[in-house]
């Protein structure tokens, strides 16, 4: 095979990932994860994420090399997260990617982390169709992404305007006292109750934008908690979660079938690590389905922050044959798409 080997690094949040990719294979990756150093905070402690990616990086680096039956002389190009995320958690990276594409005399790519998201799906589906939608939503970002070309050409028409949808999930887990991160804790729960149980709100659902707002619904979820608890009653846990969780994937699946329709756009993919909700999965299939739109989801692995996606999008823009990133690329934490 004579496409090159990229070696990709994603250290934007709580996850050191490293992957290694050739064209869209993926021929190895590791990922080591601090999420459990911030579970007692109830989110990610920022100079914490930042001083574990500083011990992970290098054995991560070499785990997805053995895992690849390859050695550093192996890897054509590097790439790295640029931004956006936590400003010092993405410093590491690109410090790291920087220190192996000098020493070994390799190009190195600064690539956006919500494109390689995207990018991402072509290690399970193979090359995206030109043009997709990608509906992108984490605990640090909620999108609505035009992708006339996951290498140059991705337009961003709609985000959260307030928490995002991983978020949201996370913090409605606290006031349910189910633990973080709060996303497979709801969506366990949910499966025992009714969706249909408690009317909360759908922000912005008809409001003409491609922007999403989760924070009225998390305050109302607890609102109605507190209320419920004032009154002496049990609180109903499943039920909740499962009105809470309907609330968000109508929303969310909603507006991705609506970029589509009104872009005359065929295929979404969607991706980050609320993708893994089961109920999300089943109603963007369902209302794909209906709307004669295809359906791309990655497996989970893929979806939640991993360096296979930055490998990913370095291997498609070195196959468009773009300039690499000059030395001196910043971390740029508001990076934009
Ligand atoms: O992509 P990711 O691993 O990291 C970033 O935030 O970038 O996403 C983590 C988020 C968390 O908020 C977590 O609660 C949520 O994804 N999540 C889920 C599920 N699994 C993870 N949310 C809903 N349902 C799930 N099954
Ligand atoms: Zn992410």
């Amino acid at each position: 095979d004579s496409e090159p080997i990229v070696l990709g690094i994603e250290t934007s949040c709580d996850e050191t990932g490293v992957g290694i990719v050739r064209g869209t294979t993926l021929l190895g990756e590791s990922i080591a994860s601090s999420v459990e150093q911030h579970s007692r905070f109830g989110g990610v402690v920022p100079e914490v994420a930042s001083r574990a990616h500083l011990e992970a990086m290098t054995p991560t680096v070499e785990r997805a090399l053995r895992g690849a039956g390859l050695t550093l002389a192996d890897v054509d190009a590097f790439a790295v997260t640029a931004g956006p995320g936590l400003p010092g958690a993405l410093m590491v990276g690109v410090a790291a990617a920087k220190a192996y594409a000098l020493s070994l005399g390799r190009p190195l790519y600064g690539v956006h982390h919500l494109a390689a998201h995207v990018a991402v799906d072509q290690l399970e589906h193979g090359r995206l169709p030109k043009p997709c939608v990608a509906l992108l939503v984490s605990g640090g970002h909620s999108s609505l992404l035009l992708v006339p070309d996951v290498a140059t050409d991705v337009r961003s028409l709609g985000a959260t305007v307030d928490d995002a949808a991983g978020e949201a999930f996370d913090k409605v887990a606290r006031v349910l006292d189910l633990g973080f991160p709060g996303g497979p804790l709801i969506d366990r729960e949910a499966s025992k109750g009714d969706p249909a149980a408690i009317a909360f709100p759908r922000g912005k659902y008809a409001d003409g934008t491609y922007d999403f707002s989760f924070s009225g619904l998390k305050t109302a979820v607890a609102r109605w908690v507190e209320a419920r608890e004032r009154a002496g009653e049990p609180v109903p846990v499943a039920d909740v979660a499962a009105s809470f969780q309907e609330a968000v994937v109508d929303v969310l699946t909603h507006k991705a079938i609506k970029v589509c329709r009104d872009n005359g756009v065929g295929d979404l993919v969607i991706g980050g690590g609320v993708a893994a909700n089961s109920r999300l999965r089943a109603l963007a299939q369902e209302r794909c389905d209906a709307a004669g739109v295809r359906l791309r989801i990655p497996r989970p692995k893929l979806c939640t922050d991993n360096g296979a996606m930055v490998a990913a999008l370095g291997a498609e823009l070195v196959g468009a044959g773009l300039a690499p990133s000059a030395l001196d690329l910043p971390a740029d934490s508001s990076l934009p798409i």
